[in-house]
């Protein structure tokens, strides 16, 4: 879709509609009441009769408008205006978008950045209205044989700010928006592809597009040879019983023409979790599909930052592997060598996620990074913790922490932090190995952060685990595209620290 910023009178928009906020009681919004005026009290009129209470939910859809230049005006209900904030705001944006699209308006001009909302300029408002409408007319059709699309579907938005002043704002706003619309939906695309396509082979073909897409990107895939010659025997207990090739793919985003130390981020790809020999129950199995979300995450922020052309290197570190049972399994009761030499009792095949980021964390050393972020779906226990909400956050460095907690905040996809306390290491002991790879029941988010603690010991790191935010169940099934916002908004936000701005 297209977008625009604009800044002008709602009565002089020759448009096929025009979008206008109202809120509860029956308060016109200042866009509103302009139009009000102009068309001798038309709006008022229409909503004393009750057509509209201004309830978040509610549209009302208007045509012919007294004095006006427009074919419509859609009014969509805000709710109390003093408890207009961020999940508000979006919502409302959501519901404006889908009632655009499905009444045939293809073009429209929109009031609602021009709202008040708790706390946010300009920016931030048109930013959170392109990443709104671009995630709320995203469809995954690409398997479907018939794709049922709209006969007249919404093709460009006109977003209006209060004067011109801000219209370099609101352009710039625009591109950031687009950006980071752009590698959530490559992420929600490679989280929604089947399994039986997306294997870790297809993997590292979207990276390789992705160096054929952007100058600034190179990759490079390591084969299971070379993942032996590096001594990854944790990554590759979990790709033994998988007939598809693991794959061990590096992205480099370069930005920074002064070569400054990377990010590195770390993410868990394995594109189908059956449990292994430790196999999963068949109820909602399908969903393992979407254990390759962090992996995904790494490549939509690549492509967000490539976008953006962030000053700034990053590197995109991918293990990729199925977790599958068969004959060459790893069985429980296995003890494995991770590449850091620490040694391993596996002792519940399904705890696999772990096993392959211990050693692409290692890995990492190698880029001597400022910051290694690893991106998972790694338990269920957070899911249970947090819900789909907040993404679990886990880390050795308090400023990283901050600074992830404050980037969700931000982008609105937010972060909150679990303790990562040594009492908790104790869980992880094992009778015949350095460490088990299970801590039991109990805090099981936190003894998976504890496993990875002990191979990121020389490293500022942090954990994110997405199991409960990486994508939606139920009739709403389907990836989110999450953390990539709060990804490229930490990395923004590593941008504008350096160059004191
Ligand atoms: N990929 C799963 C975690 C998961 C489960 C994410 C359900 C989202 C929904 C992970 O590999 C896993 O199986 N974890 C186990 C760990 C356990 C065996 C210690 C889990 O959470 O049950
Ligand atoms: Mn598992
Ligand atoms: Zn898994």
């Amino acid at each position: 879709m297209e977008f625009t910023v604009k800044s002008g009178d709602p009565e002089k928009q020759r448009t096929a509609c025009i979008v206008m906020g109202v809120f509860e009681p029956r308060r016109l919004s200042p866009g509103a009441e302009r139009l009000d005026e102009i068309s001798g009290g038309y709006i008022s009129k229409l909503i004393r009769r009750g057509d509209l209470e201004g309830r978040i939910g509610q549209t009302l859809l208007l045509h012919d408008v007294p004095n006006t230049l427009c074919d419509r005006v859609l009014l969509v209900g805000c709710g109390r205006e003093r408890d207009l904030g961020d999940s508000q705001y979006r919502k409302i944006v959501a519901i404006a978008v889908n009632t655009l699209n499905e009444k045939g308006a293809m073009e429209a001009v929109c009031y609602l950045a021009e709202l008040n909302v708790k706390h946010h300029d300009i920016t931030w408002k048109i930013r959170q209205a392109v990443e709104t409408a671009q995630s709320t007319l995203y469809r995954f059709d690409q398997m479907k044989s018939k794709k049922d699309t709209e006969r007249r579907p919404l093709r460009k938005l006109v977003f209006s700010v209060p004067s011109r002043r801000e219209l370099t704002d609101g352009e710039q706003a625009l591109q950031v928006g687009l950006a980071i619309a752009q590698g959530v939906e490559l992420t929600k695309n490679l989280g929604n592809m089947p399994a039986n396509i997306c294997t870790p082979t297809y993997l590292a073909d979207q990276a390789r597009e992705l160096a054929k897409q952007y100058k600034s990107i190179t990759v490079d895939v390591l084969e299971t040879a070379d993942i032996e010659k590096l001594g990854m025997g944790s990554f590759l207990s979990v790709a033994r019983g998988s007939i598809q090739p693991p794959k061990l793919i590096t992205v480099e985003y370069n930005g920074d023409k002064k070569q400054g130390k990377p990010v590195v981020l770390v993410g868990k790809g394995v594109t189908f979790d059956s449990g292994g020999i430790s196999i999963k129950p068949s109820d909602k199995m399908d969903e393992m599909k979407y254990d390759m979300c962090g992996a995904a995450s790494v490549l939509g922020t690549l492509t967000a930052i490539a976008e953006m052309r962030l000053p700034i290197n990053v590197v995109g570190v991918i293990p990729a592997t199925e977790n599958m049972p068969s004959g060459s399994a790893t069985k429980p009761g296995d003890i494995i060598t991770s590449m850091s030499g620490q040694t391993i009792e596996i002792l519940n095949t399904d705890a696999e996620g772990r096993l392959i980021l211990c050693d692409a964390l290692t890995y990492s050393e190698r880029y001597d990074p400022v910051a290694v972020i690893d991106i998972a779906t790694l338990t269920g226990a957070c899911v249970v913790a947090l819900g789909k909400h907040a993404i679990g956050l886990l880390s050795n460095h308090s400023p990283l922490a901050h600074d992830l907690l404050n980037a969700g905040k931000t982008s609105g996809d937010r972060a909150w932090e679990m303790p990562l306390w040594d009492e908790y290491q104790e869980q992880l002991k094992s009778n015949f190995a350095d460490m088990a790879n299970i801590g039991g029941r109990e805090g099981g988010t936190i003894t998976a952060a504890c496993f990875l603690s002990r191979f990121t010991k020389k490293l500022h790191w942090a954990h994110l685990d997405i199991a409960g935010t990486a994508w939606l169940s139920g009739d709403k099934k389907g990836a989110t595209g999450r953390p990539v916002p709060l990804l490229t908004q930490y990395l923004m936000d590593r941008c504008t620290e350096k160059t004191g701005g």
